[in-house]
């Protein structure tokens, strides 16, 4: 068997539902392992989209199990959305969705203090989400955080509700002068859908350990590394390890498991939210690489910001996930520029300021053609080859996949990575 951990290497967004959905064809399980729906996966398919924000992608193919892993948090209302929109399509779910029982809840109140602290911030703040995330993490580690398998005992789930949300209403209401909320409101809102999606949650460690045995799976991060909580541009990060650690913790299964780490990296760098990007364009260049890219958040609807590809992140990110090879997204993106940089080098990063010291960049022609939908390496253009193999020279790791455009089928397949 060969298993991919599929990871996002700079600040998400690099299109890793797209290639999770290619690879799933060879695949019989799919496992998200961190984040909640914070993450948005953009699929296309048949000219259909598809925005997945907690369902792993490998959702759209009816002989792969999707499995959410324990470090993953959970919107019941939003998991409930999400559920719904894929029934309309008429996508199978029944014996495909495996939740783990360990899976943390997001209540009201963690979206309530989510966005009450970010408004507190003021101009310092990180640009979140707004869905709960941090505050729904630091309950997990503060011990005192709700548990799917909670509410299959609803006596019991009353009573940690109504701890841990005193604790959460004396924040909100005393600290930040917000309103409370209700725990009898949020159990008559919870129950039903839990009661509805009940059938998903099980221990999934069994599961995920015959899929091994039978064949391949896909480790579907969300987010990227530089959004990493230990790794990433602390403080403007999100609150899970979204890099191969997180993997491990999130789903309970060992290193040895991964065979093949799989990098996914855009053909140019893109941020939402707020902190430092050493190699921003905070220009009219950058505004148009966001309309060519249609960089708007799959989540929040939030303009992306964009920059040149940043190799010193990309080199991190091999480190931290021990990469083996890339998959580049959204080359076609480049299609129209005259020249194309990749920022190699900077010193250290002001966190107040978010200035950025010596910064270093080589600068390669553009190929002003269209790449879009190209399936074979040999019909790219040139220059378009020569800045796949310049990043491959200077990260040391092979392009395997190159995608170009964001049909399923609009991929190039350099090498099987489950061979
Ligand atoms: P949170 O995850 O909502 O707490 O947000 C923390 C930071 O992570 C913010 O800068 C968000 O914009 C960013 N973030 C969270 N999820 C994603 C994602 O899926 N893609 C890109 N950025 C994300």
């Amino acid at each position: 068997m060969s298993n991919v951990l599929l990871v996002g290497t700079h600040w998400g967004d690099e299109g890793k539902g797209k290639i999770v959905d290619v690879l799933s064809e060879s695949v019989s399980g799919c496992v998200r392992f961190q984040g909640g729906h914070n993450a948005g996966h953009t699929l296309v398919i048949d000219d259909v989209k598809t925005i997945l924000h907690l369902i792993p992608s490998g959702i759209l193919r009816d002989e792969v199990k999707s499995i959410i892993g324990n470090g993953v948090v959970i919107s019941l209302e939003a998991l409930n959305k999400e559920l719904d929109d894929l029934i309309s399509k008429k996508i199978k779910i029944d014996n495909k969705l495996f939740i783990s029982e360990s899976c943390h809840v997001i209540l009201p109140t963690h979206i309530a203090l989510d966005i009450a602290r970010e408004k507190s911030l003021g101009k310092s703040s990180i640009g979140t989400t707004g869905r709960g995330i941090g505050p729904t993490y630091e309950d997990k580690v503060a011990r005192r955080g709700i548990r799917l398998i909670d509410f299959f005992n609803h006596q019991n789930l009353k009573k940690k509700l109504e701890k841990s949300m005193e604790y959460h209403n004396f924040i909100l209401t005393k600290y930040y002068k917000e309103e409370s909320i209700s725990v009898d409101d949020t159990l008559n809102t919870l129950m039903p859908i839990f009661n509805k999606i009940k059938k998903f949650i099980c221990d999934v460690i069994p599961l995920i350990l015959e899929l091994n045995n039978q064949s391949n799976i896909i480790f579907e991060g969300a987010q990227g590394a530089m959004l990493d909580v230990d790794h990433g541009t602390y403080p403007y990060v999100t609150s899970s390890n979204t890099t191969l650690s997180g993997m491990i913790s999130g789903t309970g299964i060992g290193v040895d498991k991964v065979n093949y780490s799989l990098g996914i990296t855009k053909a140019y760098t893109t941020r939402v939210g707020h902190g430092p990007f050493p190699s921003e364009l905070d220009n009219e260049l950058g505004l148009n690489i966001a309309k060519w890219g249609g960089e708007v958040g799959a989540t929040t609807g939030r303009a992306r910001r964009c920059g040149w590809l940043d190799l010193k992140i990309l080199e991190k990110s091999i480190e931290l996930n021990r990469i083996d090879g890339i998959a580049l997204t959204k080359l076609d993106v480049l299609d129209n520029l005259e020249s194309i940089k990749i920022c190699t080098s900077y010193g250290a990063i002001n966190y107040d300021t978010f200035e950025v010291d010596d910064l270093e960049y080589i600068e390669l022609e553009g190929w002003q053609s269209s790449t879009v939908g190209i399936t074979n390496m040999a019909d790219l253009p040139k220059k378009a080859i020569e800045y796949i193999k310049t990043i491959e020279e200077l990260s040391k790791r092979p392009i395997v996949m190159i995608s170009t455009g964001p049909s399923r089928n609009q991929i190039i397949s350099v090498k099987n990575i489950f061979s």
